[in-house]
């Protein structure tokens, strides 16, 4: 079935809607996006990612394209013109169509689009079961910390993971591992939980901000620093965090299994405390 998409300040089914070919988007990756999940029909730490646009936008220099309350009717009105119970939706600004130029044009009007995918965000075989990862050189851009369309290097380590039989990579830099292909690592040693610190070597993630605080309100002990690839394969636990995975444990780190290799009793909790919070706190 065709998905109705937004455009621009119009709902269109998905056939009917148009990019300009010169899109900066499109010819250089000139373009931030967030992903925010919904369940029941409704959505899941918007004002955070709304910030988190907001401050990509204004790294780049880039116009914003709508006000934080005109992006939430459009993310509301996008959910109930598709029905959506249970996914994401995908909002993508890029600074606009203009003559090819690397230099940013004067004058450009930012194109914003969305739409929704419908998938199972709570219930998922990865997080009964599990993921496994393996490590990959970061040979990323340097400023991470901005959630720009540029994804080929994650895709590629996306496939390079599959054609290794695991699910995800891990990016190391410098023996640290820096973050996963699309989302933020984690690990647990001896009941004392280990993420990486924020900076500009790894996207802020919005679920990362709010583990971090159910966490800490659960008095679980944190440590926010760089941790070693060698350290997480030490490790007693390993999970991932996402606004589409949410918490999901990681059981295998290049082939060798991670504690006992099978999903731990902190990522459990924390993702049954993730989800209770989310749910009350959706809009
Ligand atoms: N990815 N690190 C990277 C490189 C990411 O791409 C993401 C999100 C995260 C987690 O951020 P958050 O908790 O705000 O989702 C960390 C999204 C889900 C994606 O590209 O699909």
């Amino acid at each position: 079935m065709s998905r109705i998409v937004y455009v621009n300040g119009d709902y269109l089914p998905e056939e009917e809607a148009k990019i300009s070919v010169f899109d900066r988007g499109f010819l250089f990756a000139d373009g931030v996006y967030e992903v925010t999940s919904v369940i029941g029909g409704k959505l899941v730490d918007f004002d955070a990612h709304a910030a988190r646009l907001e401050r990509s936008m204004a790294e780049l220099e880039m116009a914003s394209p709508a006000s934080r309350g005109e992006l939430l009717d459009m993310h509301r009105e996008l959910v109930a013109r598709n029905g959506l119970d249970e996914g994401m939706v995908y909002l993508q600004v890029t600074r606009g169509a203009a003559d090819r130029d690397f230099a940013y044009p004067a004058e450009a009007t930012p194109t914003l689009v969305a739409f929704t995918q419908a998938v199972p965000v709570v219930d998922r075989p990865s997080a009964r079961n599990g993921i496994k990862v393996i490590s990959i050189p970061d040979l990323r851009w340097g400023r991470r910390d901005i959630k720009t369309v540029q994804l080929l290097y994650p895709s590629m380590g996306k496939m390079a993971a599959k054609k290794a039989g695991a699910d995800d990579a891990w990016m190391i830099e410098n023996d640290f591992v820096t973050e996963g292909t699309s989302n933020n690592a984690w690990i647990v040693k001896d009941n004392r939980i280990v993420t990486r610190h924020l900076g500009t070597e790894i996207l802020h993630g919005i679920t990362r901000a709010a583990v971090l605080r159910l966490a800490r309100e659960a008095q679980m002990a944190i440590e926010e620093r760089p941790f070693s690839l060698a350290e997480a394969k030490a490790a007693d636990e390993a999970f991932i965090t996402s606004a589409s995975t949410f918490v999901t444990p990681v059981v295998e780190i290049d082939g060798q299994p991670v504690g006992r290799g099978s999903p731990g009793p902190v990522a459990r909790r924390l993702r049954e405390i993730y989800i209770e919070d989310a749910c009350a706190t959706a809009l």
